[in-house]
């Protein structure tokens, strides 16, 4: 396994194993100088989203890396004063030309109940849903997928979906397994992808991970990103540091055992857990 071995979306299309994260990472030089670091280190999958307001930037590093456009897994996600059919239509046409590029590779849902449309999510949701297959049916989007979704909000999108969600983007890191989340997505072949995997940096002060880290002699970040593919989710690390992007990468040259995992699992909430989507204030 490396950097740029893929998983197979229920589609058929592969999606490189580690993606590299964005979020609160600033427009301009910060975003622009991380991703390309990402890209000349090997990452192959950007994780960027209309919420993070640096997508400009995200589209100016893959220019500037010289790689072609097909060989870097770009996804995006539609923010949450955006969804209806309309709104999604055009906010999707706005994130391509902000990102410089003809198709994603990834649109996601970011949230199923936004404030603005919690008294109608339901429908909202499936109206949404309605224009990015149509988006994926043309060719713009080559996966179409959801974030932050639990299991009702899946179940409510089923009525009314032609197309399966193929990703469900939700927080995934040692103590936040999200047990039954998970077999409900294997069952219906939705790949989880492990959003803050270092637990927005709290993992780092967690005596566990530094106890098993010095075990492998490997770091606390390479064991987290380690245990989250281990449990075949797709993690999506963000640094703007270059150590720490290229750091990030060397998590296939070691193994942890069942009883790191079993522990790692066990750190019941240490970084937190995933918010309810239902009561966000956004
Ligand atoms: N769909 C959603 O709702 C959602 C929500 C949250 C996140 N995400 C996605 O998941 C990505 C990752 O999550 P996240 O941004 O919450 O954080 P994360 O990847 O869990 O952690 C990032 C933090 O850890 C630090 N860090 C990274 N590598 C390190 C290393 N090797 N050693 C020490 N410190 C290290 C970073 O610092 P520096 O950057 O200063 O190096 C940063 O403070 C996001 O960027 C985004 O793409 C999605």
């Amino acid at each position: 396994m490396s950097l740029t071995s893929t998983y197979l979306l229920s589609n058929g299309v592969k999606i490189p194993q580690v993606g590299f994260g964005t979020w609160q990472t600033p427009a301009g030089d910060v975003a622009e100088k991380s991703v390309l670091e990402a890209l000349k280190v090997g990452y192959r999958h950007i994780d960027t989203a209309q919420g993070y307001k640096n997508e400009e930037s995200v589209g100016n590093a893959i220019k500037k890396s010289g790689l072609k456009r097909e060989d870097i897994f770009l996804t995006t996600k539609l923010w949450n004063e955006s969804h209806g059919y309309e709104a999604t239509k055009k906010a999707f046409a706005e994130s391509l030309v902000k990102l410089q590029t003809e198709y994603v590779d990834l649109f996601l849902i970011h949230w199923p109940n936004p404030v603005t449309f919690r008294d109608d999510w339901e429908k909202t949701n499936a109206e949404t849903w309605r224009a990015m297959e149509e988006l994926y049916q043309e060719g713009k989007i080559k996966a179409i997928g959801v974030s932050n979704f639990m299991i009702h909000h899946l179940e409510a999108l089923e009525k009314t979906a032609k197309i399966w969600p193929m990703v469900n983007q939700v927080f995934l890191a040692p103590g936040e397994v999200q047990h039954d989340l998970g077999v409900y997505c294997a069952a219906h072949q939705i790949l989880l992808e492990a959003y803050s995997p270092l637990g927005t940096g709290k993992i780092f002060s967690v005596p566990e991970m530094k106890t098993i880290a010095e075990k492998h002699q490997k770091t606390i970040a390479q064991v987290a990103l380690r245990w989250s593919l281990q449990h075949k989710f797709l993690p999506l690390p963000k640094s703007v540091t270059p150590s720490r992007i290229k750091e990030n990468t060397e998590i296939f040259d070691f193994e942890l055992d069942k009883e790191d995992m079993r522990l790692l699992d066990s750190l019941d909430g240490v970084v937190g857990k995933q918010k309810d989507p239902d009561t966000t204030n956004f």
